[in-house]
């Protein structure tokens, strides 16, 4: 199995953390999304006792909580005492009502407006990350009006190709996020930052993509950013106190993915960043981190009920579910790789191939395809796994489709994140 959560029971069930899968169909209904608590507890204590060992102290993970947002996945990442990365007043609110210090909340955006600004400050947003001199020009001036002094690290663009899917590729120069390094935006942004009254520059952020199994874009990107702080540092006698290094190490969705240490990882990016620094002459800044997928994307498992199977004589199969692409779009967008699984079934031979479908009114609303599975029929379950990232915060409701509940599993219980919508849900701001 791709991850240690995962295994088969004697009655030939999945199992997911422990809990029977077919089980947990019955109880909660299908979609439904399950969330591992302990495996997401696991990834944060990795990366943040990682990056106690090697980074100076004061460096933390920061929680890119696009990739799961809820009030629960807040209390945790409060009770484990890392940061979190917010990107609208929605995110906001949520951390905000789930009771997370907003003082170690990062606002990340690159098109932040003048209301999302406002609610920021209002809610103790500790540091901006501010993508545009527009931007920087906005938050001095509500600053101003509201008597505040607000925080923030610029974004930088360090010009890297990390080599990942194009949508979720951020670094290189033409990125819509981000001041460039290369055209001279970045070193005018921070001359803009020092010179704005209401504003206190505490370092500077880059983020060059998502699911990379390298280390080599992010130590490019991160002796980038040592050299251009001591450029600045040099040029305007500004020192960085913070350097945040973005997200995107990758997670195995399927068998032929690599298996990620993620230790490892950071201990090279440190030894990479400490021998540049000392190149430099200049003192490591703190650093920060901003994993999304890799502390929740394989603490989630996706569980659909089989409706029907269609073989088309000479052509091919297929396998409809109760949700789709509704629930799960990186297919559609990305063409990702899953790991399917008959979960009713989980001990029997794959001796059927099929695609595997959702129920909405579009050709292209695909779990994945060519799916080796023991025949499925009508009332089957299916397990998607490696849905905790980029699932739920993705969900639609086209074709009027509710969304799934969340449930949590910890130490062999199960309970309710998020409650399943209703029809009615979907209805209540129609007039
Ligand atoms: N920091 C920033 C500024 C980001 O934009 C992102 C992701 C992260 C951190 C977290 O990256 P992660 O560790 O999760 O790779 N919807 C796409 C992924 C988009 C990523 C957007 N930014 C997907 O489903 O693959």
């Amino acid at each position: 199995m791709i991850c240690d959560n995962i295994s088969i029971n004697s009655k030939g069930h999945l199992t997911f953390a422990g809990h029977d899968t077919v089980e947990l169909a019955e109880k909660y209904g299908t979609p439904l999304y399950l969330m591992d608590e302990n495996k997401i507890r696991e990834h944060i204590r990795i990366y943040k006792n990682a990056m106690a060992e090697f980074f100076p102290e004061g460096s933390l993970p920061e929680f890119a909580s696009k990739a799961f947002s809820c009030k629960q996945i807040y209390r945790i990442v409060k009770e484990e005492g890392i940061n979190v990365d917010l990107v609208s007043m929605g995110e906001i609110y949520a951390a905000k009502s789930a009771g997370f210090p907003m003082e170690n909340a990062f606002f990340h955006g690159n098109n932040k407006t003048d209301s999302d600004i406002k609610y920021a400050m209002e809610s103790g947003v500790g540091h901006f990350v501010c993508d545009s001199a527009d931007e920087l020009n906005a938050v001095n001036r509500i600053a101003g009006e509201l008597g505040k002094k607000q925080k923030l690290l610029l974004r930088i663009t360090p010009g890297i190709d990390p080599h990942t899917h194009k949508k979720i590729s951020t670094g290189s120069v033409d990125s819509k996020f981000g001041f460039p390094i290369e055209t001279g935006a970045a070193k005018n942004a921070v001359k803009l930052a020092l010179s704005l009254e209401n504003l206190e520059l505490s370092g500077f952020h880059c983020h060059v993509g998502s699911q990379i199994f390298e280390s080599d874009p992010f130590i490019d990107a991160a002796e980038i950013m040592l050299g251009f702080i001591s450029e600045v540092k040099n040029e305007t006698g500004y020192m960085a106190k913070l350097l945040n290094l973005g997200g995107g190490l990758g997670v195995r969705y399927v068998e032929s993915d690599p298996v990620i240490d993620y230790r490892e990882k950071i201990g090279e990016i440190a030894a990479a960043l400490n021998k540049m620094a000392e190149k430099l002459n200049i003192k490591l800044p703190e650093i920060l981190m901003e994993p999304g997928r890799s502390l929740v994307a394989d603490a989630g498992m996706t569980l659909y009920t089989v409706g029907s199977v269609k073989e088309i004589e000479g052509y091919k199969n297929y396998v409809s579910v109760d949700g789709g692409m509704t629930d799960n779009p990186r297919f559609a967008l990305y063409e990702s790789p899953y790991t399917v699984i008959l979960a009713s079934k989980a001990d029997k031979e794959c001796d059927f191939k099929a695609s595997v479908v959702g129920r909405c009114c579009e050709s292209g609303d695909i779990i994945q395809e060519n799916v080796p599975l023991p025949k499925p029929c009508r009332g089957d379950v299916i397990a998607v796994l490696t849905t905790g990232a980029y699932n739920y915060t993705m969900a639609s409701h086209y074709n009027r489709i509710p969304k799934p509940p969340v449930v949590m599993l910890k130490d062999g219980q199960d309970y309710v994140a998020v409650k399943r919508e209703t029809v009615e849900d979907l209805c209540k701001l129609d007039v």
